[in-house]
């Protein structure tokens, strides 16, 4: 149990928002599953909410079965940013979440995103006008800093904390660092250290229960959120609940399961944004899952094009049969097929080069935000 202000949830691991992927259906692939409970939408401008902007309204799509809610709001402007707080809270969601992690050209700018790691006072201003208005609690995800030079995020967490703030995520990662290096769990730890009385986040890198377990071990964090990992596997959540709960480590899914939640969430994105749109955006979503498949080629090469349910079916129905050629009798991948072990970044020794034989790197997804 862990608590935002007056919000209680039933689990310490959050998905993170990914611009373009964690929208209503990947949400509720990841709720299907279990283990996590507060999901975040992609990030929304404040001011395109507020002008009722129609991708605005799209990224906060939400249902009964999407529960509890958070939205990610980026802006720079105090007012739009209150009202656009009031305006969520209105439509129910249970809590609001600001940007201040971006690293994109387009939110900076404007004074959104990282840039508002560099402007303490003002930050902190905005922060309390949103806090006086709503009643749900208001969070934070930031970023170490803008660079090596400039850890702000924690002078900016006590600040925060000042404002009223109910709870802080942090990417163990600094604006300039974009996506690549390794994740500093002691400067999540030292975020930690500052903040008195909310619970502290950690995030980045995570793809594996253990290195959740780890991130909490070594920076206290309150909790961890994870983006990238929960494409590769949305059963993250669960399998890392069961770690932290009771030691226990859950294998991977078994290839079936992972086709039979492939399918599932082409379903989910045909219910939300029609068999058309849905099958165009489901494009990027399949290699994702295609990733711990093993010998992915021929499905890659045929998902990227598809645009019905029918010829996704068939697609499959193909591969599988494809796929035979690298299994065993019992239709298990042979071992020499078998994808890499996951190691967070963070987990693998400093002085020893990456192992060959596991992934540490994850990629970053294409997609309107390249920068993230
Ligand atoms: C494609 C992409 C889109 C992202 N979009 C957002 C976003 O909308 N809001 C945000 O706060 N962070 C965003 N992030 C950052 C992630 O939430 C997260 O902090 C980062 O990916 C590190 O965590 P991970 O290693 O678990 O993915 C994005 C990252 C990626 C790769």
């Amino acid at each position: 149990m862990i608590r935002f202000g007056s919000l209680e949830l039933s689990s310490n691991l959050f998905l993170s928002p990914l611009a373009g992927y964690t929208n209503l259906p990947f949400r509720l692939v990841v709720r299907e599953i279990g283990g996590v409970d507060l999901c975040t939408t992609d990030l929304v401008n404040a001011r395109s909410l507020l002008e009722r902007n129609r991708k605005a309204l799209k990224l906060i799509e939400s249902n009964e079965r999407d529960r509890p809610l958070a939205v990610q709001l980026f802006g720079s402007v105090p007012e739009e940013m209150r009202d656009a707080a009031l305006h969520v809270e209105s439509l129910g969601v249970r809590s609001v979440d600001i940007n201040m992690g971006c690293p994109v050209k387009k939110v900076c700018r404007v004074g959104g995103g990282s840039a508002m790691m560099t402007e303490l006072g003002r930050t902190a201003q905005l922060v309390r006008g949103m806090v006086d208005a709503v009643k749900i609690p208001v969070t934070a995800k930031m970023r170490l800093g803008w660079d090596d030079n400039n850890l702000t995020a924690p002078d900016l967490t006590r600040a925060l904390e000042d404002s009223g703030i109910a709870a802080v995520f942090v990417h163990g990662r600094t604006r300039e660092q974009g996506f690549g290096g390794t994740v500093n769990l002691a400067g999540i730890r030292a975020v930690v250290a500052a903040a008195k009385r909310i619970p502290v986040i950690g995030n980045g890198d995570v793809t594996t229960p253990e290195a959740a377990a780890m991130m909490i071990r070594e920076t206290g964090c309150a909790g961890v959120s994870i983006g990238r990992g929960a494409f590769y596997d949305p059963w993250i959540f669960r399998r890392s609940r069961q770690f932290l709960n009771s030691g226990e480590r859950s294998p991977e899914p078994p290839f079936a399961e992972r086709v039979r939640i492939l399918s599932r969430h082409l379903d989910l994105m045909i219910e939300v944004f029609g068999e058309a749109l849905g099958c165009v955006m489901f494009r990027k979503v399949a290699p994702w899952y295609a990733k711990r498949f093993g010998p992915v080629a021929e499905f890659n090469k045929r998902v990227v094009q598809m645009s019905s349910r029918t010829e996704f079916q068939e697609i499959l129905q193909r591969y599988l049969r494809w796929r035979g050629q690298f299994c065993d009798e019992q239709g298990e991948l042979l071992p020499r097929y078998q994808p890499a072990p996951m190691l967070a970044s963070f987990e693998r020794e400093p002085e020893e080069g990456p192992p060959s034989t596991t992934r540490t790197a994850i990629p970053v997804p294409r997609g309107p935000v390249e920068g993230w």
